[in-house]
């Protein structure tokens, strides 16, 4: 079963504890790096938790959750071997495991309701990467990390 790192600033608190919920009675181990609270942060502290915790190999995905996601996806997206996809539907969820082999998923607390959020949580984790022509195009993101 995979481990899934989890990580929420303040807006995304609500949320991220309802998902943390969900996964972990579909049996998922789940990693909860924070926030554990409503008050005020900075999305890029919690994104860059789950992304270490990922390059560590002590997770192997990552969810993350902001106001409308975009903080998290921009920030997540620095870590060398993060492919982080922004998702508002499940089409967009499963094409990102399917053709992007994305290991991070960015939710939107302010775009998305809690049963869309689980819809596209479920849709993400069932996908798996197609591989064939997608590995190539993977690659070719995976050498521009480590060009200036
Ligand atoms: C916090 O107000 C908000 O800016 C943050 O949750 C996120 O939406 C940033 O991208």
């Amino acid at each position: 079963m995979l481990t899934i790192a989890i990580g929420a600033d303040h807006a995304g608190y609500p949320l991220k504890e309802k998902i943390k919920d969900f996964l972990l009675l579909k049996n998922y181990r789940v990693l909860d790096f924070g926030t554990n609270s409503t008050e005020s942060t900075h999305y890029p502290l919690f994104a860059r938790e789950v992304c270490l915790s990922i390059q560590r190999g002590e997770s192997q995905r990552g969810i993350l959750i902001c106001g409308t996601g975009i903080g998290m996806s921009i920030a997540s997206n620095k870590f060398k071997g993060i492919r982080s996809a922004l998702c508002f539907n499940e089409y967009m969820a499963r094409m990102s495991r399917k053709h992007n082999d994305a290991n991070v998923l960015c939710l939107g607390s302010r775009v998305i309701g809690e049963e869309l959020a689980f819809s596209i949580v479920e849709a993400w984790l069932s996908a798996d990467f197609e591989g064939g022509r997608h590995t190539q195009r993977v690659e070719l993101i995976k050498q521009m990390e480590s060009t200036p």
